[in-house]
């Protein structure tokens, strides 16, 4: 629809598109290898592969347009939990769950078992946020989502849990690893003429969302993986670091992760 929001959006882009080929003499040749690429990248999408957003990715645009939405979030104690990109591997209607259930089927004697929990609550008040919903995504220890990976369960390492009067929750997971993003079609392209790799830190994807509260898209970091500092799409903020730590007397998980959510009213 012709919004002037659209009119605004369309002509900036096309004024931008324009000075990009001005600037530097773009040749029928290579805008057609552009064309190419966005054509590639329209092949290889369905429900499982989503290329456009993961070559958006990998130029840094996801990034930069969390950083824009969300400018309040930031870093600080007394901030709302700060907010991270989506990315590409999102499902909906993830399982339901009750509190303290795990979300690992399959990968026995692989990847280590984490008890992850803390309590939902909302940063001006400091009270609880009950009927907070979790939706919590992570890759299994050989670095593939659940719908990459034919040898895994339909919707493994994925659940919806939530909160009830105490805001508090936990439930079992794996300890995350890197893992490389799909590089086999255009966005690899782009990361190969640009000389990166395309692995990810270790990390676990999150939407916590409640009545009455901005939802959060966000994501959790091991602190000691490999590439924290050197993310390829961009997404590690500070205060989204995580200590896992090693856990005892408790048969179902070696490590456990304590992270609190901080959530602001609309
Ligand atoms: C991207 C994000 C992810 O969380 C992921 O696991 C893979 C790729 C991305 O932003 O493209
Ligand atoms: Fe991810």
């Amino acid at each position: 629809k012709a919004t002037p929001r659209v009119r605004q959006l369309t002509s900036g882009l096309i004024r931008h598109l324009h000075d990009f080929a001005r600037e530097n003499e773009l040749t029928v040749d290579e805008w057609m290898a552009g064309v190419e690429l966005m054509n590639e990248a329209g092949r290889m999408s369905d429900d499982r592969r989503n290329e456009g957003q993961l070559l958006c990715d990998v130029l840094g645009l996801e990034s930069l347009v969390d950083e824009i939405t969300y400018k309040l979030a930031l870093s600080a104690d007394s901030e709302p939990t700060a907010t991270a990109i989506l990315g590409p591997f999102w499902r909906k209607d993830a399982p339901q769950k009750s509190m303290g259930d795990t979300i690992v089927t399959g990968f026995e004697g692989a990847g280590d078992r984490t008890y992850m929990h803390g309590i939902v609550t909302d940063f001006r008040t400091g009270k609880p946020v009950p009927g907070a919903v979790l939706d919590v995504w992570h890759t299994g220890p050989n670095g593939l989502y659940e719908q990459q990976d034919p040898g895994q369960d339909d919707m493994n390492l994925r659940g919806r849990f939530t909160t009830g009067e105490d805001g508090k929750y936990g439930f079992y997971c794996l300890r995350p690893v890197p893992y490389p993003i799909p590089f086999d079609g255009p966005a690899g392209k782009i990361l190969k003429a640009l000389d990166r790799h395309p692995m990810r830190p270790a990390h676990i994807h999150f939407i916590i969302s409640a009545p009455g509260y901005k939802p959060i898209v966000t994501q959790i970091f091991d602190r000691n993986s490999k590439y924290i500092e050197d993310d390829a799409v961009f997404a590690v903020k500070d205060s989204l670091v995580v200590d896992f730590k090693p856990l005892k007397g408790n048969e179902k998980a070696e490590f456990e992760l304590p992270y609190d959510f901080r959530m602001a009213t609309f």
